[in-house]
């Protein structure tokens, strides 16, 4: 897969989405990252890249050409269609399902805006979809687009070294055949098995792997119930997960 990412700090997010998994899957060739800076494609001595908000306002809004110039260079440097997103907290919720779905494309594009935004008419024009990674503002889009790398990067096969630790992530609908509730992790115990500030769970060392995983999913159930309730609607739960709720 190949991800582009536009912005005015294009290393910023090579940087921090870079190390441990994200780094391992480029050195494995899954993933081939690449930034962009706008400022490069800009007219003028001065490079200028925003301008003032008409109607007035604080701050500045990115101009529509250094981007589109920038666009048309990243769409040309691989003949694969480009997905393009822009971060913003006005775009849909990031979720896991979509993180998925991008991971399963050739090639995505992140498009950062910094300043007040970016000028509506490059969104309209070149712009598949608007992502948000939670309700609140950052300063720019580079280390929502840093997130976004990180979770689609651990999804590309061979991207992690265990096959199956993605699949049992939080979030993940495949530990129920795919079409239960998506529930957080359980929790994870190592050595010792004593220790001052408690102990393991008798049942993680019984070696009754049939056991094990009904604990997990138990656990997995009650901490979402506990801490996300509104993952959960008791109405549509399997029997056997309401059992397991109950106990
Ligand atoms: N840019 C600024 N805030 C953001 C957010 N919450 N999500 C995505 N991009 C953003």
């Amino acid at each position: 897969m190949r991800i582009d990412i536009v912005s005015l700090f294009p290393d910023f997010v090579a940087q921090v989405a870079g190390h441990g998994v994200v780094g391992r899957a480029g050195e494995r060739g899954l993933l081939a990252l690449q930034g962009w800076n706008p400022r490069d494609h800009a007219e003028g001595n001065y490079r200028r890249v925003d301008d003032r908000p008409f109607g007035g306002g604080p701050g500045m809004v990115m101009l529509v050409d250094p981007l589109r110039t920038t666009l048309a260079a990243v769409r040309a440097a691989d003949p694969r269609p480009a997905h393009v997103v822009y971060m913003s907290p006005q775009g849909r919720p990031f979720d896991q399902a979509k993180a998925r779905e991008l991971a399963a494309l050739p090639r995505l594009v992140l498009l950062c805006g910094r300043y007040e935004g970016v000028d509506e008419r490059l969104l309209a024009a070149e712009v598949d979809e608007e992502l948000s990674i939670g309700d609140y503002v950052l300063s720019g889009g580079e280390l929502a687009a840093a997130v976004v790398v990180d979770a689609v990067a651990r999804l590309l096969p061979g991207a992690l070294n265990d096959a199956e630790s993605a699949a049992q992530d939080s979030f993940e609908p495949s530990v129920d055949g795919g079409d239960g509730p998506l529930l957080l992790d359980c929790p994870h115990y190592t050595r010792p098995v004593e220790h001052a500030l408690g102990t393991v769970p008798p049942v993680l060392l019984s070696g009754n792997h049939a056991l094990i995983a009904r604990w997990r999913r138990q656990q997995s159930l009650l901490r979402t119930w506990q801490r996300r309730p509104d993952l959960i609607d008791p109405a549509t739960l399997a029997k056997a997960d309401r059992r397991l709720l109950e106990e």
